[in-house]
């Protein structure tokens, strides 16, 4: 793909934060008045459950625009039901999302959350027009030998009976856990290892073309200083970000150091 048709993806993972709605609103509207004029890369911000809605209600003037989207973090696999306590794909839908995080190493931690589930959840993703970002990743750092079958597993997994039809509406997120809000990174290099077995991978499953049009974010520890080298040199298609999306002037410096390194892209 020439680099100038290239559109990165940015997606803010705000995770269980911040508390109060009114915060929400105020680091909302400071991405958006700062990121109006960026051209090529498409924003997606995931915030709470609770959250959501804000982004729909032009009283909030937290509108949303073709390069401003809306993600959640989570959904469960049915459309509606005795459920206690789940959101479902469909109510994201109704409520204006276009993306949802699905698999995140926190959701498996914490809420055992297997591949199992996370495919259940992508077709139901998939079924409401809600396009998964899949997380995946290594647990811990190997520095002799890049361990690929944990994450060759998440995949295989996770991607049992998704057809080839649906793989261009779904994301994979890269996200070691270990670079988790460590403020630890993988070099350019590593990343671009993952993102080459991850292609391969998906050359098997799927087919070339397929895999090569897949987007594939990186995530953990993401900040402005290395954000522009992992867009140039490890050849990924955007970021999925943690901590620095809840600074409203550290999140948009991210963008815009994509931004302004779409001159030196080489993200085929
Ligand atoms: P940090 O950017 O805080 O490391 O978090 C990454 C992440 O988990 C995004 O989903």
């Amino acid at each position: 793909m020439n680099f100038q048709e290239q559109k990165y993806l940015i997606v803010a993972n705000w995770k269980m934060n911040p508390a109060d709605s009114a915060e929400a609103k105020t680091l909302f509207k400071a991405i958006k008045k700062e990121t109006a004029k960026i051209k090529n890369v498409e924003i997606v911000i995931c915030p709470p459950f609770t959250q959501l809605l804000f982004a729909r209600l032009p009283a909030t003037g937290c509108r949303l625009s073709a390069n401003l989207k809306l993600g959640a973090q989570n959904c469960f696999w049915k459309d509606d039901g005795a459920y206690t306590g789940e959101i479902s794909p469909k109510m994201l839908k109704n409520l204006g999302c276009n993306f949802v995080i699905l698999g995140h190493s926190e959701r498996r931690e914490f809420l055992s959350e297997t591949n199992q589930i996370v495919n259940k959840k992508i077709q139901a993703a998939l079924k409401n027009r809600l396009k998964p970002i899949v997380c995946i990743g290594e647990k811990e750092w190997n520095v002799n030998d890049f361990d690929f079958e944990g994450i060759k597993t998440q995949i295989l997994e996770s991607f049992e009976g998704i057809k080839k039809t649906n793989i261009q509406n779904i994301i994979i997120a890269y996200e070691p856990v270990w670079a988790i809000g460590s403020g630890q990174v993988p070099s350019e290099n590593d990343i671009m290892k993952a993102v080459i077995l991850i292609r391969r991978l998906f050359t098997e499953m799927y087919d070339q073309k397929i895999a090569q049009k897949l987007k594939i974010l990186y995530g953990g520890s993401v900040n402005s200083r290395n954000a522009g080298n992992f867009i140039s040199n490890a050849g990924i298609n955007g970021f999925l970000i943690g901590k620095a999306s809840l600074n409203a002037g550290e999140f948009v410096r991210i963008i815009k150091a994509i931004s302004e390194d779409k001159q030196t892209g080489n993200n085929e």
